[in-house]
C-alpha cells in the first residue's frame, strides 16, 4: 500500500500512474475548447474506466460521461455518476433488463438505438414496467460497425417515434475510422465529409421533433475539427484525458508532426529485472500489462528518453539503447507512454496519482473488465 510521501519510482511495478498536473491540463483544455465553441462535453469513460476520473471530468464542466457497454454504465451508476450515454447497441433481452433496472435508479440515462428488433425489445421492456427512456439514433457515418446507414436513418427515426416508451432526443454519429489519420488536413476533410452524412438527418428531425436536440459525436483526433460543425452539440471524446503514443504521433492544427493539444498523463512504470545479454536489458512489463496495439510504448523520463522498448513475450519487454548508450542497471524503473491507452488501462486495478515524483493518491479502475 502507498504511504503518504511515497516516490513513484518506489512503487512496485508494473503499475499505472496518472500525472495529475498533465491530466488537469488535458481536462481543462478540452473543456475550454468545447465551451468556447458553445458545445457540451460528455467524455467517454471507456478510455479511463474510472468513476473518480469521470467525476473529475464532470466537476470540470462535462454534462455526464459516455459508457460503451451496459456493465460500464452500471459501475458508473453505482459510483453515483449521472448524465450517462451508452454509445453502443443494447440488443438482447438480458441486457435490456439490466438497462431498464438501471434506468429506474438513474432516469437521466440515455442509450443509442440502431435497429427495429432491439428497439422493439427495449420498448416492450419499458412498457411492461410503466417506464419511458431517452434514446439517440445511432447513424453510421462510415465506420460500418454499429448504427443505421444514413439513407435509412429517417425511416428508423419514424419507427422510434411510433414506439410509445421511447423519447427520441437526437443522433449519435461517430467516425472512428478517421480519428488517427496522420495528416491534420486529411483528417479534417474526412471528418467533415462523414459528419455531413448525419447532418441532414439531424436537421430534419430537429425541425419536426421537439425533443430532438442532441448531436453527439467526435473523438480526440477530430475534437477541434468537429467543434466547427454547427449541428454538433456535444463531444464524446475519450483518449484526450490519458493519451497514448498512437494519438501523440498524429499531426494537429498547431504542429504537423505531433498531437500538440494534450499531454501523456498516463504512464506505465516498469523495472529492469535482468541484464545478462549484450545490447539490451529485460523489463517486467510485457503483453499482460501493455496492450499490443498502436505501435510500441515510448520510454520517457530524464536520462532514459533515448531508450527503446520492444515486445518480449507475456511478462517482459526488451529495452535497448540506440547509439551504444549505457544500459540501465537492474532495479532501474523506466517510465513508458503506452501505445494504446484504453485496452492497457483495462489490464490494471488502480491508478497511482502523482504530482511530480510524489504519489499523492490512488483511484480504483472500477470499470475494469466491464465488457458486457
Ligand atoms: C462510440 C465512441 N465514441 C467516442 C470514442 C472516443 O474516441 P477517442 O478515444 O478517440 O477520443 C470512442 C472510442 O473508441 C467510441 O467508440
Amino acid at each position: 500500500m502507498m504511504t503518504s510521501a511515497q516516490n513513484k519510482y518506489d512503487l512496485d511495478t508494473p503499475c499505472l500512474v496518472l500525472d495529475l498536473d498533465v491530466l488537469d491540463l488535458n481536462l481543462q483544455k478540452m473543456q475550454a475548447a468545447a465551451r468556447r465553441a458553445g458545445k457540451t462535453l460528455r467524455p467517454h469513460a471507456k478510455t479511463h474506466k474510472c468513476s473518480s476520473l469521470a467525476r473529475k471530468q464532470i466537476e470540470a464542466g462535462a454534462c455526464g460521461v459516455c459508457a460503451a457497454k451496459v456493465s460500464e454504465a452500471e459501475a458508473l451508476v453505482k459510483a453515483g455518476i449521472t448524465g450517462i450515454l451508452i454509445t453502443g447497441p443494447v440488443a438482447t433481452p438480458k441486457k435490456i433488463t439490466r438497462l431498464v433496472d438501471m434506468l429506474a435508479a438513474t432516469p437521466s440515462l440515455i442509450t443509442v438505438v440502431d435497429h427495429r428488433d432491439s428497439i422493439d425489445l427495449l420498448d416492450a421492456a419499458l412498457r411492461q414496467r410503466g417506464m419511458s427512456m431517452d434514446v439517440l439514433l445511432d447513424v453510421d457515418i462510415g465506420l460500418h460497425r454499429t448504427g443505421v446507414r444514413a439513407a435509412n436513418a429517417l425511416d428508423l427515426a419514424d419507427y422510434i417515434l411510433s414506439r410509445p416508451a421511447l423519447r427520441l432526443r437526437g443522433v449519435q454519429a461517430y467516425a472512428g475510422q478517421v480519428q488517427h489519420i496522420s495528416s491534420y488536413e486529411a483528417r479534417k476533410a474526412a471528418s467533415h465529409k462523414h459528419l455531413q452524412e448525419a447532418v441532414p438527418v439531424f436537421r430534419e428531425l430537429k425541425g419536426v421533433v421537439d425533443t430532438c436536440a442532441i448531436f453527439s459525436s467526435s473523438g480526440t483526433g477530430t475534437f477541434d475539427i468537429d467543434l466547427t460543425v454547427p449541428e454538433v452539440t456535444e463531444l464524446q471524446v475519450g483518449s484526450y484525458a490519458c493519451m497514448d503514443t498512437e494519438y501523440l504521433a498524429i499531426g494537429s492544427a498547431e504542429d504537423s508532426t505531433q498531437f500538440a493539444p494534450f499531454g501523456p498523463a498516463l504512464r506505465l512504470l516498469t523495472t529492469v529485472v535482468s541484464r545478462n545479454q549484450i545490447g539490451y536489458v529485460t523489463v517486467d512489463a510485457g503483453l499482460k500489462s501493455l496492450y499490443r496495439d498502436g505501435g510500441v510504448p515510448q520510454v520517457i523520463g530524464s536520462g532514459h528518453s533515448g531508450m527503446v522498448y520492444d515486445w518480449f513475450g507475456d511478462e517482459y519487454g526488451k529495452v535497448t539503447c540506440p547509439g551504444n548508450g549505457e544500459l540501465p542497471s537492474i532495479g532501474t524503473v523506466l517510465e513508458l507512454v503506452v501505445s494504446h491507452c484504453d485496452p492497457t488501462i483495462n489490464l490494471f486495478d488502480r491508478y497511482y496519482l502523482t504530482k511530480g515524483t510524489e504519489v499523492v493518491g490512488v483511484w480504483p479502475i472500477d470499470l475494469r473488465g466491464c465488457s458486457q
